[in-house]
Order: structure tokens, then sequence, then C-alpha cells
């Protein structure tokens, strides 16, 4: 075994988990078969590719990789790969780069949200610094141009589609809804350029570097990008969670940066006295932490934030992304990988890390 396949079997530990529960059967063991093949096939590949000669970038780019991750995004492409011409040497190569891409966009949003912990360890910035974790991101970004390069031209433009639309997401959340404009509904425009647009670039690139039919592109685009806003909004209930070992992220994270969320958002729209006192206590514990208080002062809100019906909401409004989005691949036809679709869209949702 070579010791970069090695380290594959070792990542891959992390995430049977999620390959096992969304191809979990009998009827489904063939395509885990393939699935963990093409997983570890990615893993390699990744592990070849975030080499860089520098000994520095060689440390920053490897930190969070080597620090796990669940690989939604390859294990997408590679299902609906399997509606093509199955796990073609394309297909591996555009499932690295996105997964890349999105590694890359965990360096920047950390600094962004002033996350402190990424993956169960120290985020890249709490170790270097905010311009090397930039940096980072950004060497990570390159490297994901340069093997959809090696794919062609289409391959390109939804690398920087996808790219486009994943930063202008980040964007708008940061300068939030503007006067006149639905704070819930913008959040959710958010929700689905951020993370709705890779995730939907990801069950494309399966469809399209497997030379799958042509008519499969529509469906798998619109099941990528819904399953990511639930993915999303799952993501915002996940923030609110105290177990931070499950997690790998410091509960309330961007609750305590001020970074809105559906739950907080939702609360900030309640009319009754409890909703409203709640909200002032977060955005005034917000505002001190800003001024460098001690984040734990909203310990005792994010607690009452997840006990409330918001919270609930947020749930319940990720369970109708999924399904919508399992309404979506109705035209795909019968079998494994469209029930393994339906699966992923429940794992998702069902998901506590
Ligand atoms: C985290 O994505 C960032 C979001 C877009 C919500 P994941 O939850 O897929 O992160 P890893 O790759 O498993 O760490
Ligand atoms: C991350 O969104 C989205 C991107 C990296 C593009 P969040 O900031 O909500 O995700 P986590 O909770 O830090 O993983
Ligand atoms: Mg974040
Ligand atoms: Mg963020």
């Amino acid at each position: 075994m070579t010791a970069s396949s090695s380290a594959a079997g070792a990542r891959l530990t992390a995430n049977l988990g999620l390959a096992e529960r969304v191809l979990a059967g009998p009827r489904m063991r063939k395509l885990l078969a393939v699935v963990e093949d093409g997983l570890d096939r990615v893993e390699d590949t990744l592990a070849r590719e975030l080499r860089v000669s520098d000994a520095l970038a060689d440390a920053t780019t490897r930190y969070l990789y080597e620090a796990g991750g669940k690989r939604v995004r390859p294990m997408l492409t590679l299902l609906t790969a399997q509606l093509g011409e199955g796990t073609t040497e394309n297909v591996i190569t555009g499932a690295t780069a996105l997964e890349m891409t999105h590694l890359g966009s965990l360096y920047h949003d950390d600094v962004m949200d002033g996350a402190d912990v990424r993956r169960g360890v120290p985020s890249a910035h709490a170790v270097w610094g905010n311009n090397v974790a930039i940096l980072t991101g950004d060497l990570m970004f390159s490297r994901a141009s340069q093997l959809m390069a090696q794919i062609g031209e289409r391959a390109i433009r939804l690398q920087a589609d996808t790219f486009e639309r994943l930063v202008l997401g980040q964007m708008h959340e940061t300068v939030g809804a503007q006067a006149g404009e639905d704070p819930v509904e913008f959040y959710l425009q958010v929700l689905a350029d951020k993370t709705g647009s890779l995730i939907a670039a990801s069950a494309q690139a399966g469809i399209l570097f497997s030379d799958a039919p042509s008519e499969y592109r529509r469906p798998a685009l619109e099941y990528g990008e819904k399953v990511g806003v639930a993915f999303q909004l799952l993501d915002d209930v996940i923030d609110l969670s105290d177990d931070p070992a499950e997690t790998g992220k410091v509960p309330g994270t961007d609750l305590r940066a001020g970074v809105p969320t559906m739950p907080y958002l939702l609360l900030a729209r309640a009319a009754d006295p409890a909703s409203r006192a709640l909200k002032a206590t977060i955005d005034d514990g917000v505002a001190r932490i800003a001024d460098g208080a001690d984040p734990a002062i909203l310990d005792e809100a994010m607690q009452q934030l997840r006990a409330h019906a918001v919270t609930a909401e947020t749930r319940a409004r990720a369970y109708e992304w999924a399904d919508a989005a399992i309404a979506a691949i109705d035209p795909l036809p019968a079998g494994p990988v469209r029930d393994a679709l339906v699966k992923l869209a429940h794992v998702i949702v069902d998901r506590s890390s």
C-alpha cells in the first residue's frame, strides 16, 4: 500500500459512515463498491494535488484536508456519473476539483466568520493568521482550475460559473438584505448561491463528465441546488448544537459573530414578547462580543434559540427543500442511482455534523 492510499484509507473511515448510510442494503452493494472505489481515487488525487514543492504551502494546504470532511460533493458526482459511462478519469478529476474548491472556501469562510475550529481542529487562520489562510484558499482555487483545465473548456466554465455564484453568495450574506428586500427570501438566495451552487455543480459534473444523456442535466442541477439549500439550512441548525465533539465546530459560532442564520431571521420576524426579548438579548450580546466581551455571554441565549420554535421551523424547511430536491429527479431513470439520491437527500437533513 502506498503512503497516499493508506492516508486515503484512514480518511475514508471518517466518511464511510455517510456512504454506508446512503448506500445501505443488499440492493445497493454494487453501487456502494463503485462509489467507495471512486472516493478512494478522489482521495488519492487530492493527496497528490495538495502537494506543492513549497514546505509552508504544503503544510497549510494539506492541513484542513487531513482533518477530515464528509466528501458529500464527490459522492454526489460519483453517483450521478453512474447514469452515464461511470467513473471516468474526467469524473475523478472533476470531483477532485470541486472538493478542492469546497476546501478552499472553508479556509476563507472561517476567516470571514471568525470561526476558530473547523473539522475538529483549530481553523487555519487560528494557526497561521488571516493572510496565510486566505492565500491557502487562493492556492486551492488555482489548483482546482488547473484540474478543470485538464478536462476542457466545459469544465472550466462550470468551475468559473459556480465559483462566481459561491463568492456572490458569501458577499450577499456579508452585506445582508437591503431596504425593501425580504430578509428570509434574500437569505434563501444566499444559501442557494453560497452552498447550492457547488453541490449542484457536483451533481452536474457527474452527468457531464461521464457523457450521460443530456436530458439528465436539468434534473441533476435542480436536485443539487435544492439539496444544497436543505444542507445549508441544516448547517444553521447544527450551528446551534451544543456538541462540538460531533460537529467539529464551536457551538453558536455564527450566532455569536452576528452572522445571520435562518433561526435568527425567523426569530426577527416573530412578534411575541418572548421572541422579541430573545432577539434583543442576542443583538446586544453580538454587539458586546464585537467590542471584546467573552462570547460565552450568549450561551444562555443560544440554548433558548435552539429550543425555540424557529429552530424547529428551520429544520422543517430543510425537509421541504429535500422533498423538492427529490421531486426534481423524477425524470431520472428508476434504479439504484435515483434511490441513492433520494436517500442522500434524507440523510442530509437528518445529519448531526
Ligand atoms: C461545510 O460543508 C460548509 C457548508 C457549505 C455548509 P460540509 O458540511 O460539507 O463540510 P465538510 O467537508 O464535511 O467538512
Ligand atoms: C459556508 O457556510 C459556505 C461556504 C464555505 C461557501 P457557513 O459559514 O454557514 O458554513 P460553516 O458552518 O462554517 O461550515
Ligand atoms: Mg462558517
Ligand atoms: Mg460563512
